[in-house]
């Protein structure tokens, strides 16, 4: 089977995506999957979070490398980590650079895609943590992916600044990448006791372009994911038993699902399955 090239992206700030980048990849590396992880953010927080510091990455290659020079291909970046089955492509401050390096780089857009090389052919997932605009960089991570997910927090403004982000989508499509799709969207940052939390969750599954993407995983607000990044370990590793690590390993599951092809038990395909979210408890809930 093909990797799942999977871009996790929105616009807004602080949602989630590089928690779900890393948490979601590790708890996929933990059910046997090979999984690469790509940051292209200049805040290299997801690199950060995986415990490897600026001078490890200074040390070796980067995605900014890859981005700017034609002769770096994606596997000269690649790392392991400390977790079996578990790859990164860290990144490094001077990516903030390199858009206005690209400006006259020929097929700019699809500097990812080319760099890729023969190295998908050793993953089962990879995972695109993009930062939060609609820039080059990301216009690139769409351009190699196949799948999008969105992680959206649990906030009144959540659903702000999505047309745009169709916009970018509906225009990679026609333009750059026809075989990408909007695959999966995750509440994040989740808070059962409010009603905007239910409020927004609502108006998520009730969105004609969203409602059937929702996974059926909503991931609670949980203070021990902030830690575990401190830490630079993933959450499913640095505390096995909270519910932000059970949350990412039930939502690990149910990406596997959807490879799999598992229309029931997936969440994906039956018809806005995260509507009884607000009333019944989320899949990682129980027992923690
Ligand atoms: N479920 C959660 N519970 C508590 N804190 C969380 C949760 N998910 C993420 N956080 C924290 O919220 C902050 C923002 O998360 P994160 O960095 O993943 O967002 P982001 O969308 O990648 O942000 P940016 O747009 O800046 O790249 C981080 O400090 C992270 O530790
Ligand atoms: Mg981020």
């Amino acid at each position: 089977m093909p990797a799942r090239i999977i871009t996790i992206m929105n616009q807004k700030g602080g949602v989630g995506k590089t928690t779900t980048a890393l948490n979601l990849g590790a708890a996929l590396a933990e059910l046997g999957r090979r999984t690469l992880l790509v940051d292209m953010d200049p805040q290299a927080n997801l690199t950060r979070g995986l415990g490897i510091s600026h001078e490890e990455v200074s040390a070796g290659k980067s995605i900014y490398d890859v981005m700017i020079d034609h002769k770096v291909e994606l596997a000269a970046a690649a790392r392991p980590t400390r977790w079996e089955n578990l790859t990164i492509v860290p990144s490094h401050i001077d990516l903030s650079g390199a858009e206005i390096e690209m400006v006259s780089m020929i097929g700019r857009e699809l500097r990812l895609k080319r760099a890729m090389g023969a190295l998908a052919g050793s993953f089962d997932y990879i995972l695109l943590d993009c930062l939060p605009s609609l820039s080059l960089i990301t216009v690139n991570a769409c351009a190699t992916a196949t799948e999008i997910f969105v992680p959206m927090q649990a906030h009144p403004f959540a659903l702000e600044g999505l047309g745009k982000l169709f916009e970018v989508l509906d225009l990679v499509k026609a333009e750059i990448n026809p075989e990408l799709d909007l695959t999966g969207v995750l509440v994040t940052m989740f808070d059962n006791r409010t009603n905007i939390s239910r409020e927004v969750m609502d108006r998520l599954t009730a969105h004609p372009r969203l409602g059937g993407k929702v996974f059926k995983t909503v991931v609670r607000q949980n203070i021990r994911i902030a830690e575990s990044q401190g830490a630079g370990v993933p959450v499913i590793h640095f505390d096995r038993s909270c519910h932000g690590a059970e949350a990412y390993r039930a939502l690990a599951l149910e990406v596997e699902a959807q490879r799999l092809g598992a229309n029931d038990a997936g969440g994906q395909k039956t018809t806005s399955p995260a509507a009884s979210a607000p009333s019944t408890p989320p899949v990682a809930s129980a027992g923690s």
